[in-house]
């Protein structure tokens, strides 16, 4: 089926083929599923919000195609469907969250609504959190925060998938940062949202898959040689963005997420498909600012129309049309994702097919993606 608005490939329903979801009713099923596992209302909605959102901006690899991987975590019992998440103020400006071993989609939603809290009072704060798990698109709490007006920045660690430098053997995780900030009224607002690894390790395992060589300097084969092979990529290490220097930031996202909340670390976190044996003990850290902390607002927004100014309306680059800020791109795929839904593979379709049933949920689509009127 061909995307409503159009034109050319754009998604996995365009390539693999299916159809395009209404956002409204996919929460629901997915936030139905957790409900099913055990989760509250109040955090279902929160895991399901995060993940149709990422599905929305077209981040894909990181949206409602986890579901049954966040089930496997609570029926395995190595997350907390029900965490008794704590909060202790270290100072006035900080605090730590201990996640009780809940799922990182609401642990991490909860360090943004505590970082949100705690900054009213004092411009500043920042919020450790310790014994949470994986929690998918990094965006999604920064945007938060950034809905609430603040400038935010977000370190998380994961489990082992890149090597140190030198190194052949994962032991710091693809661990995302992002750091959003306001532009001012109506505008989507800056917002950085980048893996430490080059690419996503699914996308070796595609290429593999289909027999595509990969570009030189996305990986390593298992005995730590180069390779241009997927499947020898996707069976040794993918390598970490800019070389040396994306390699000291993914060493140094362990170290801000795990090692200072006193998190897991040091290449011990339980992969989040395979490591059903444990649970994860992701640390992550959230350090928000009001953005007229130095300078009055205007100020501020005058500033960041300047420097977005400067830089989207610079010379382009030979067969480049337009210069996005980071996010923008995102932010006009949910636009269009709220009118015309978002595109789900086949196999993502099935697994939520299979997840609906399991837990008596009837399925609310059409078979062509459309929304079930009864
Ligand atoms: N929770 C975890 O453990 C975990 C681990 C890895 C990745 N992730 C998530 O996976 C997602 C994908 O990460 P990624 O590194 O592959 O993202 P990516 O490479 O697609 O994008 C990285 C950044 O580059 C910006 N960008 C991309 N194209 C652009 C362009 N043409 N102009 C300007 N800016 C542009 C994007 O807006 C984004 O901020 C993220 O949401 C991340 O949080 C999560």
């Amino acid at each position: 089926m061909r995307h409503p608005a159009g034109d050319g490939p754009r998604g996995p329903a365009d390539t693999i083929g299916v159809g395009y979801y209404d956002l409204v009713t996919l929460h629901d099923l997915v936030a139905s599923i957790f409900c099913s596992r055990g989760l509250s209302d109040e955090d279902a909605s929160a895991a399901a919000e995060t993940l149709v959102r990422a599905d929305a901006r077209g981040v894909w690899s990181h949206g409602v195609a986890r579901v049954g991987m966040y089930c496997s975590r609570i029926d395995a019992g190595v997350a907390n469907a029900k965490p008794n998440i704590t909060v202790t103020h270290v100072s006035k400006a900080a605090a730590l969250i201990d996640g009780d071993d809940g799922l990182g989609l609401v642990v991490a939603k909860r360090a943004a609504q505590e970082a949100i809290s705690l900054v009213e009072e004092t411009g500043i704060a920042l919020v450790g959190v310790k014994r949470s798990g994986h929690f998918g698109m990094a965006a999604q709490y920064v945007e938060t925060c950034v809905d609430a007006g603040l400038m935010a920045w977000m370190y998380t660690n994961s489990s082992p998938a890149l090597p140190p430098w030198g190194g052949r053997s994962a032991i710091f995780g693809t661990s995302p940062f992002a750091f959003g900030a306001p532009t001012g009224v109506g505008q989507p607002p800056f917002l950085i949202d980048m893996a430490m690894s080059v690419v996503a390790r699914g996308k070796l395992k595609f290429a593999g898959q289909r027999g595509d060589p990969i570009p030189e300097g996305l990986a390593l084969d298992s005995e730590g040689r180069p390779t241009t092979d997927g499947m020898e990529a996707f069976n040794g290490v993918v390598l970490p963005f800019g070389g040396v220097k994306g390699a000291a930031m993914s060493w140094m996202m362990d170290i801000v997420g795990g090692v200072f909340t006193g998190a897991e670390h040091a290449g011990r976190i339980a992969n989040p498909f395979k490591g059903l044996d444990r649970p994860q003990n992701v640390g992550h850290l959230l350090f928000v600012a009001k953005p007229d902390l130095f300078q009055p607002i205007e100020d501020f927004f005058t500033a960041m129309q300047e420097t977005t100014t400067a830089a989207k309306e610079s010379p382009r680059a030979a067969g480049v049309e337009t210069i996005y800020t980071p996010g923008e791109i995102e932010a006009l795929k949910a636009d269009e994702a709220r009118q015309c839904g978002v595109a789900l593979s086949t196999d993502v379709v099935t697994d939520l097919q299979t997840l609906a049933a399991d837990a008596g949920i009837s399925w609310p689509f059409a078979t062509d993606g459309t929304r079930l009127v009864i």
